[in-house]
């Protein structure tokens, strides 16, 4: 048995070992130390932070190390460890340092929020080494790395073997399944991570669009939207995120009896997950419009100076109230427009995914991917599983919203979705992500798009031609000539 006070013990014990032990990576490396048959190695670049863990936590037998070479020494063979430190420079200084103490076969796994494309930068340097790495997305903050993440691990099928069981082992437990899946290879974990943190940003907002409803039209205080949110947290909308709004709303501020929620400054920071997110699928040409809005919803609340000088901008005179009687069909109007926006959400990030397996060659099993959300991380929530039955049904599927249940879904909520859109507008209250979740589904079934007009518009200034809805071919218009059509070569 290892001695947890013990540090350059040379003895190949631990089966697995953790670098950096911030409080991610020491609360990964307890839940993997409680797992039966783990022991577990521990470094960290400054040795206060590995001392402090190992002295707290007697319990967990850890096997400490204070350079790098006893860290690798400290490991069986073949060595697997995962690195938990800053990402970016923080994860290549390792990186470098590990190659130089590992051998080949051995498993480097970043656990960080590394951009994925720096993760098939790594990958493929480090392969030539011989060393398997594999880019794992963990979702679930401090505590679900304690007690159990969603774990989304890239990487070679070989190393995964390896791997699985033992992130399987500290992985978060939905309805008896572990919440881990190999994604696919490369950067295809932090990728479905990038995705989950954008759709993350999206259902924060949306819930937040609809708190701001209930408050300045329905007059609801903070304690009772607490209530509404924790009804709506038995029924399809169960989710963390909605369990922890109420529980944030029904905070009151100590010092001066009033709701937290009032006394927290209104400008929303970021990690800069969501910006990947849509900056990706701007490349990918993805329309994740709701992931977006809840971005730039953000970035708004963050420019005070500019809100500043615009708060006597005019807006309408006449506000939106909804009476005593109408107040409860108002609130499941608000749940339903919550709701719908969801679903589009949901499907737009589906759609991300799609578009990056496409471009990055990655066989992402979306019903799996849907499945390892539904515990552990903070977008988990009983809906997950209507999107795995999806794509079990129809794996191919082209749009999720186009399933029978979420499209039964919209049906039933489009008519409070579109009283809940106009109202907001017509009271000049915000709500970007609820609005634009509803032009995207308007968009998608429109069966005829004003795209044509922007199309005419680029041919006329730039000869960027236009396909016919009658003939086969690319046109162009003699605009400033004698305006006759002419055949012309494909320039999209
Ligand atoms: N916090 C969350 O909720 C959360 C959730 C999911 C994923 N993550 C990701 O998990 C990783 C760890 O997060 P965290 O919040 O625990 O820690 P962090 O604040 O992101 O990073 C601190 C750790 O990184 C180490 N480090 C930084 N630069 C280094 C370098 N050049 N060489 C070696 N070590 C270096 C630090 O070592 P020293 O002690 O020596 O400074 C410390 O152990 C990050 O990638 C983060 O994005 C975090």
């Amino acid at each position: 048995m290892a001695d947890s006070t013990a540090t350059g013990d040379t003895t190949a014990q631990a089966n697995i070992g953790v670098i950096g032990l911030a409080v991610m990576g020491s609360n990964l490396a307890r839940n993997l130390a409680s797992r039966e048959g783990n022991t577990v190695a521990v470094y960290n670049r400054s040795a206060e932070k590995t001392h402090t863990l190992t002295s707290e936590h007697p319990e967990a037998n850890f096997v400490a190390s204070e350079t790098i070479e006893d860290f690798a020494k400290s490991l069986q063979t073949p060595r697997t460890a995962i690195i938990m430190v800053k990402a970016g420079a923080g994860t290549d200084a390792v990186i470098d340092q590990l190659t130089k103490v590992f051998e080949p076969g051995d498993i480097i796994v970043d656990g960080g929020n590394a951009l994925f494309t720096d993760t098939i930068r790594r990958e493929k340097a480090v392969k030539e080494t011989g060393i398997h790495f594999v880019g794992a997305g963990i979702s679930g903050g401090e505590e679900g790395a304690l007690k159990g993440p969603s774990i989304m691990p890239g990487g070679s099928a070989e190393s995964y073997e390896t791997l699985g069981p033992i992130l399987s082992s500290i992985a978060a437990v939905a309805e008896g399944e572990p919440c881990v899946t190999h994604v696919g290879t490369d950067g295809a974990g932090h990728f479905v991570k990038m995705i989950h943190n954008g759709i993350e940003y999206a259902d924060m907002q949306l819930i937040a669009e609809a708190y701001d409803l209930l408050r300045k039209v329905g007059g609801l205080e903070p304690a009772e939207i607490a209530d509404v949110f924790t009804e709506w947290n038995q029924g399809e909308l169960e989710s963390y995120l909605i369990e922890i709004t109420a529980e944030v709303l029904r905070q009151t501020d100590a010092k001066t009896g009033k709701p937290i929620v009032d006394i927290i400054v209104d400008e929303a920071g970021s990690k800069g997950t969501g910006v990947w997110t849509v900056q990706n699928a701007l490349d990918l040409g993805v329309p994740v419009s709701g992931i977006a809005e809840a971005v730039f919803a953000r970035s708004l609340s963050s420019h005070r100076e500019q809100r500043d000088v615009s708060t006597n901008l005019p807006g309408p005179s006449n506000p939106w109230t909804v009476s005593e009687d109408d107040k409860k069909g108002f609130i499941e109007d608000v749940r339903l427009a919550l709701y719908a926006s969801k679903i589009v959400a949901y499907s737009q990030g589906f759609d991300a995914i799609n578009a990056g397996a496409e471009k990055y060659d990655w066989n992402i099993d979306k019903g799996a991917i849907s499945k390892i959300w539904r515990g552990g991380c903070i977008i988990r929530a009983q809906f997950l599983n209507r999107i795995a039955d999806a794509y079990d049904e129809q794996p191919a599927l082209e749009a999720l919203l186009t399933a029978p249940y979420f499209t039964e879904a919209l049906v039933r909520a489009q008519e409070s979705w579109r009283r809940v859109v106009a109202g907001a507008a017509g009271a000049g209250i915000p709500a970007p992500a609820f609005s634009s979740s509803l032009s995207y589904y308007d968009g998608l079934r429109a069966e005829r798009l004003p795209a044509s007009l922007v199309q005419g518009q680029r041919d006329f200034f730039g000869a960027h031609t236009y396909k016919r809805v009658d003939t086969e071919g690319t046109f162009h218009t003699l605009w400033s000539g004698d305006r006759s059509e002419i055949e012309a070569v494909d320039t999209h």
